[in-house]
């Protein structure tokens, strides 16, 4: 089994991904975990570097998040950021964090100076720019520790970086990982090289891992997956079909919610890439089943339903004895099924209990690492740069009433004519995703010389690489106009709304 040389503790903070990211654009592996499973993590493997995340949290609440003492005890390279660092110093010495006052929360810019030499600044000028967002500060660095950078703030120095004198425990008050530390990534850089980690995210060595560990798992049995046209499960199928030839069943479900001509368009990839993929029709039971369904949980759940109920089919059909899902690591995080973070949505392929193990050969990957993975196997750019596209589809993207046949068939044909509309603008390469949806709320218009009484459509394009943020990519008005006037050329649709909300607060999807 393969090793992964990075743990990354969750204390619930919104930069846990970025240190993970920034340490993937450095070439390495990293694996997130809520710090309630440290200890059953560590009886397992025995990561080279553990790195704390930052928290909201205090080390005087109740029931503050914590890691097990043995990893301070000398065995690994530890480093804590923020939180992180404010935990080793109370764990090593109850009275050496102090509370953090209102009025002196560092928050924002902080100009850090070196105090003594750090093997983890290496590098960096004796004085640079980072960013800080804390309440809690470390007064005094426990026993066995010096102070490795300083900061004023006020009247007053706050302890910015400490280590241990065997070298081996580092603590931050700021954020290496966010750009607005100006350090180039050498702090984690030099954190994960001093810790003896070697570089391990290359496209092609994470293909063949892919493969050995869907080998293994699966033996002499027979696999299912289920393609959806994006670039996930695609490539999935591209890095498995030539491994597992006839053990692998893969398929698109048509459940009456795709864009227009994407089944047809994603069997004609999958025949250049040389895969075998069946189309199974259950548009009608999928349509059923969400039935009158309004509420998005209510709806993704029903989805969810018919979702794991066609595959259980299938699997009986097949004599299928592995499910292999193309899930990433954003999903899990989302869905509440990685590290510390809350549950935003339902995704529709997470939290299924099939009757057959499951795999997830990129639970631990990010859509740009994905992509990167399937320029090197060559696959289609209309594949490889292909924008998301929700499991759930259209079912999502009609708002506030239920989902008929006619209305999806309103939201993919205004879908379809919208991108058309970007792409002969030369817009469309340019936004990450956009998000066309039906907003069902009734409004007055005038259609001809009479009134109507009808729908609008929302157009939401993002801008973004991981879609745990967005950012909204503004559309020129010129073409804003070319696009208003040919949505409402339809009998239902009155009015176009634009949301040009970024994430947070809003999420990508309305639904
Ligand atoms: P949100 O709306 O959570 O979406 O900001 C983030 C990204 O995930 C896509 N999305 C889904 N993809 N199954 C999927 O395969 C789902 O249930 C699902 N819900 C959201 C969304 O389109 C965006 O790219």
């Amino acid at each position: 089994m393969k090793k992964t040389q990075i743990l990354i503790v969750d204390f619930g903070c919104q930069y846990t991904l970025v240190i993970r990211r920034t340490l993937s654009e450095l070439g390495y592996q990293s694996y997130v975990i809520s710090p309630e499973k440290v200890s059953e993590y560590l009886e397992e493997h025995s990561p080279k570097a553990v790195i704390l995340s930052g928290s909201n949290a205090s080390v005087y609440d109740e029931n503050a998040p914590t890691i097990p003492r043995d990893l301070l005890e000398g065995n690994y390279f530890v480093l804590g950021i923020c939180y992180g660092m404010q935990l080793i110093s109370y764990l090593l010495d109850t009275l050496s964090v102090i509370r953090g006052d209102e009025k002196q929360k560092g928050y924002g810019g902080v100009q850090v100076k070196q105090y003594t030499r750090s093997v983890l600044f290496e590098g960096l000028t004796h004085e640079f720019r980072v960013w800080a967002s804390h309440g809690d500060v470390v007064a005094r660095v426990p026993a066995g520790f010096t102070i490795t950078a300083l900061s004023e703030q006020g009247t007053s120095q706050v302890i910015e970086g400490m280590q241990s004198e065997t070298n081996k425990i580092f603590g931050v008050q700021f954020h290496p990982e966010v750009i607005q530390t100006e350090d180039n990534n050498h702090i984690l850089k030099n954190f994960v090289e001093l810790a003896g980690c070697h570089i391990d995210w290359k496209p092609d060595q994470t293909i063949e891992f892919i493969q050995s560990e869907a080998l293994e798992a699966i033996g002499e049995g027979k696999a299912l997956l289920g393609v959806s046209g994006g670039v996930d499960s695609m490539t999935l199928a591209r890095i498995l079909s030539p491994k597992l030839k006839n053990r692998l069943f893969a398929c698109i479900i048509d459940h009456g919610g795709m864009r227009k001509h994407e089944v047809a368009d994603v069997c004609e990839v999958a025949k250049i890439a040389g895969i075998d993929l069946r189309v199974i029709d259950a548009s009608d039971y999928f349509l059923e089943t969400i039935g009158d369904a309004v509420d998005p949980e209510e709806k993704r759940k029903r989805f969810q339903k018919a979702y794991a109920k066609t595959f259980e089919k299938i699997i009986v059909e097949e004599k299928i004895t592995h499910m292999i899902q193309g899930t990433l690591a954003t999903d899990l995080i989302e869905s509440a099924h990685a590290g510390k973070s809350s549950h935003i949505k339902t995704h529709h392929n997470v939290g299924l209990a099939f009757s057959i193990p499951e795999i997830m050969p990129f639970r631990n990957l990010f859509k740009y690492e994905v992509r990167a993975i399937a320029h090197t196997l060559g696959l289609d750019k209309a594949i490889a740069e292909r924008k998301p596209f929700p499991g759930p589809g259209e079912y999502l993207r009609i708002l506030g009433i239920p989902v008929t046949k006619k209305l999806l068939e309103v939201v993919s044909w205004a879908d379809d004519a919208i991108t058309e509309i970007l792409k002969t603008e030369n817009c469309y390469d340019d936004i990450s995703q956009l998000v066309i949806a039906l907003n069902g709320v009734e409004t007055v218009g005038i259609k001809g010389s009479a009134r109507s009484l009808s729908y609008a459509i929302v157009v939401r394009p993002v801008k973004s690489s991981d879609y745990m943020t967005t950012k909204a990519f503004y559309i020129p008005e010129s073409v804003m106009e070319l696009v208003t006037n040919e949505v409402t050329k339809h009998e239902l649709i009155n009015r176009v709304w634009w949301d040009y909300t970024p994430k947070p607060p809003a999420t990508t999807e309305f639904q």
